[in-house]
């Protein structure tokens, strides 16, 4: 299956809402769907997956597995559970989460190359089994990306980085696209701020669309695949459909906000 286009994400959705976030993306038509092992909310998607009835190969699914896990054993057992909750016979793609725990990734310091290289090899195994189609990564810079590929041959699918209008880390993505490895972009409505930002309402107002879409349309136009979240489905509805052209002016312009 090519992975669709945008993902519905469900970062902050509460178990509460979960499975009717899950249900009402996929009556508006997403197809894919990216969750982590930390949202704690795969149980709920599994029993939207369950109400749905849905075929296996009809959805997409990504997990992640958590940045604090840096070694072999954890990173096995986290997708048994993972695949368990959903339960899925096998993800669409796992990621490794972060390239540091949390608490250490915006410090200084050792980049837990050995760890990830032992979760990698957990999840290679896990794909020959059958419990995962594609493998990727999260949060990665080149060195990050470099660690895994010198290491194994297993191709890197994709990295999902934080990328909106004031955020892109150009010199990590044209790494990606240069290394057939596809660029997620995540937080594209810059966890819900960008919306309110003037000069984007502004560009909005001239193609009488909403912020949201611009935003959305800006990531997609770097060929990347947007992955939105929301809990209302009007606002599901709004971000699954970007089909208008932004002008090369308006695109530079967008590109050289400082948000
Ligand atoms: N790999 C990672 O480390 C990582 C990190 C962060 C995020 N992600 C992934 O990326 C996904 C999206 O990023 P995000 O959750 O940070 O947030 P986001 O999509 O940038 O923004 C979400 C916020 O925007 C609001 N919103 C959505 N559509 C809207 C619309 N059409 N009009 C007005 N407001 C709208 C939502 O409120 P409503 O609910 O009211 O619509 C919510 O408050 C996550 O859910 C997760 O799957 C991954």
């Amino acid at each position: 299956m090519k992975i669709p286009s945008p993902g519905l994400g469900f970062w902050q959705i509460s178990k509460e809402d979960a499975k009717r976030v899950f249900i009402e993306g996929y009556e508006v038509g997403y197809r894919h769907f990216d969750t982590a092992i930390a949202y704690r909310n795969e149980s709920e998607i599994g029993e939207a997956i369950k109400e749905l009835n849905l075929k296996r190969e009809d959805y997409w699914i990504t997990s992640k597995i958590p940045a604090e896990i840096k070694n072999y054993k954890d990173a096995k057992k986290a997708i048994d559970e993972s695949l368990q909750r959903l339960g899925v016979e096998y993800l669409d793609l796992m990621l490794i989460h972060a390239p540091k725990p949390w608490a250490l990734m915006f410090l200084p310091g050792p980049r837990f190359h050995k760890g990830n290289r032992e979760v990698w090899r957990a999840m290679v195994e896990a794909k020959q089994e059958g419990k995962i189609k594609n493998l990727g990564v999260s949060n990665f810079n080149i060195e990050d990306i470099k660690n895994i590929t010198d290491y194994s041959d297993e191709p890197i699918y994709a990295n999902q980085i934080l990328i909106h209008i004031g955020h892109v880390t150009k010199n990590v993505i044209d790494y990606c696209h240069q290394n057939n490895i596809i660029v997620e972009a995540y937080s594209p409505l810059g966890v819900g701020k960008l919306i309110d930002n003037e000069q984007i309402k502004k560009i909005a107002e001239k193609y009488n669309v909403s912020p949201a879409r611009v935003c959305i349309k800006y990531v997609n136009e770097l060929d990347t695949i947007p992955l939105p979240r929301s809990r209302s489905k009007n606002h599901m509805q709004d971000n699954f459909n970007f089909e208008f052209e932004l002008s090369k002016e308006d695109k530079e312009y967008l590109d050289s906000l400082k948000i």
